[in-house]
C-alpha cells in the first residue's frame, strides 16, 4: 500500500511502516524512545511493534490506565513525571501505540514537555487508525466535557498496522466504523453504500480511503475554520450523549462511535427539517444500525442539552450543527432549536 503524505508527515502502512520508522529513529539522533500504552496494548500490541522497531536506542515503556475517563489532565501528569524520573530531554521521541485516548493524550503530552518533542503515532484501534491519529488534533477532556483542552501538533509519521485490529472487540470495530459512515455521508457516498451494502468489505482499503479523505480534507483547513467542521458531523450531539453517560453513575459508558452514531441519526433527521435532506437517506442512516440499542430517557434530554452548551465549535453561546443538504453536501454553522434537537432524539428512540 503507498503511503499518504499529510502536512508534515506519512502515514506508513504495514511492514513499511516499521522500515520507516526504523530508519526514522535511526536518523533522528533520539536520545531515548519512550512507548505509552495501556494494559491491553502493553499485552497485546507492544510484543509485536517492539519485535519490529530495529534501534539501539534506550527503549521506556509508560503505561496508563485505559478508558475515556482516564484522558485527563491528571493522567498527563503523570506521563510528564514518568518521563521526567526517566531521563527525558528536548532529543526524547514518544511513541503513542493505542487507541484515540493514547494518540490524542500522548501527542499533547509530548507537544507541551519542554514546549514539545517529536511522537508518532500508532493506531491499534479502527477508531483511532480512520480518525484520531490523523489530523494534528492533541488533546484530553475536562471532567466530562470531550477534548476541552488541546493543540494543533502533527506527529512525526503515523504507522498503521491493520494486525492490531484483530486484538480489539467487535465492540471496538463498530466503533470506528460510525467514523468511517460519517466519512461516507459527508465526503464520499460511495463509501457509505459498501458499508450499507456489506458486500466483501475490505477493511484495509476502507482503512486507506478514510484516511485519504481525512487527510484532504485537514490539508484544506488545518484548523477547523471551514471544511474541517464536517468531520464533526454526529459529534455535536454525540459528544454531549457521550459526556452524559460518562457522568452517569447508573448507565453504561458508550464508545465514542456509539455514540457520535447516535448523533448522527439525530442530525440526519434535524437536517430533513431544516435543509430538506431526503427523507429516504435519513432511514438508511439510521438502519445502518452501528449505534448499541441504547435508548435515550426522556428525562435525560435536559442534561443532554445542557452539555451541547460545551461543544467546541460553540460561538457566544450558540451551538452550532454540521448539517446536511443531501450527502456530500453540507451546511456548517447550522442553528437548531431545543425544540427541534428533542425531536430528534425521539426519533432516534423510535
Ligand atoms: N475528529 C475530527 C477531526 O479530526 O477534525
Amino acid at each position: 500500500m503507498k503511503s499518504i503524505q499529510a502536512a508534515t508527515y506519512l502515514v506508513h502502512f504495514q511492514e513499511k511502516a516499521y522500515q520507516e520508522l526504523s530508519k526514522l529513529v535511526d536518523t533522528s539522533n533520539y536520545s531515548t524512545i519512550f512507548i505509552l500504552v495501556d494494559e491491553n496494548t502493553f499485552e497485546h500490541c507492544y510484543p509485536k511493534f517492539i519485535q519490529n522497531l530495529a534501534t539501539n536506542i534506550r527503549i521506556q515503556v509508560i503505561e496508563i490506565e485505559s478508558g475515556e475517563i482516564n484522558k485527563n489532565l491528571e493522567t498527563c501528569i503523570g506521563v510528564w513525571n514518568a518521563i521526567t524520573e526517566l531521563g527525558g530531554d528536548r532529543k526524547s521521541l514518544l511513541i503513542t501505540l493505542g487507541g484515540g485516548v493514547i494518540t490524542d493524550l500522548g501527542g499533547f503530552v509530548a507537544s507541551c514537555f519542554k514546549r514539545g518533542i517529536d511522537f508518532v503515532n500508532i493506531p491499534t484501534t479502527l477508531l483511532s487508525m480512520v480518525d484520531a491519529s490523523v489530523g494534528g488534533k492533541t488533546g484530553v477532556d475536562l471532567g466530562v466535557l470531550k477534548n476541552q483542552i488541546g493543540l494543533f501538533a502533527n506527529p512525526e509519521m503515523v504507522l498503521i498496522d491493520t494486525d492490531y485490529l484483530t486484538t480489539v472487540s467487535e465492540r471496538e470495530i463498530k466503533s470506528g466504523t460510525a467514523e468511517i459512515i460519517k466519512y461516507g455521508v459527508t465526503y464520499d457516498v460511495h463509501l457509505f453504500n459498501e458499508i450499507k451494502e456489506n458486500k466483501n468489505l475490505n477493511i484495509n482499503d476502507l482503512i486507506f480511503r478514510s484516511i485519504e479523505i481525512k487527510n484532504e480534507v485537514v490539508l484544506e483547513d488545518p484548523k477547523e475554520k471551514n471544511i474541517r467542521k464536517i468531520l464533526n458531523f454526529g459529534h455535536t450531539l454525540g459528544h454531549a450523549i457521550e459526556s452524559f453517560h460518562l457522568d452517569s453513575e447508573d448507565k453504561e459508558n458508550l464508545t465514542h462511535g456509539e455514540a457520535i452514531a447516535i448523533g448522527m441519526v439525530c442530525e440526519s433527521y434535524m437536517s430533513a427539517k431544516l435543509l430538506g435532506f431526503p427523507s429516504e437517506k435519513v432511514k438508511e442512516v439510521k438502519e445502518v444500525g452501528i449505534y448499541n440499542k441504547t435508548k435515550l430517557l426522556k428525562e435525560d434530554f435536559p442534561a443532554i442539552i445542557e452539555l451541547l452548551k460545551h461543544d467546541k465549535k460553540n460561538v457566544n453561546g450558540q451551538v452550532n450543527f454540521v448539517l446536511l443538504n443531501d450527502y456530500e453536501n453540507y451546511k456548517l454553522d447550522c442553528k437548531v432549536s431545543e425544540e427541534l434537537i428533542v425531536e430528534s432524539m425521539k426519533f432516534y428512540n423510535v
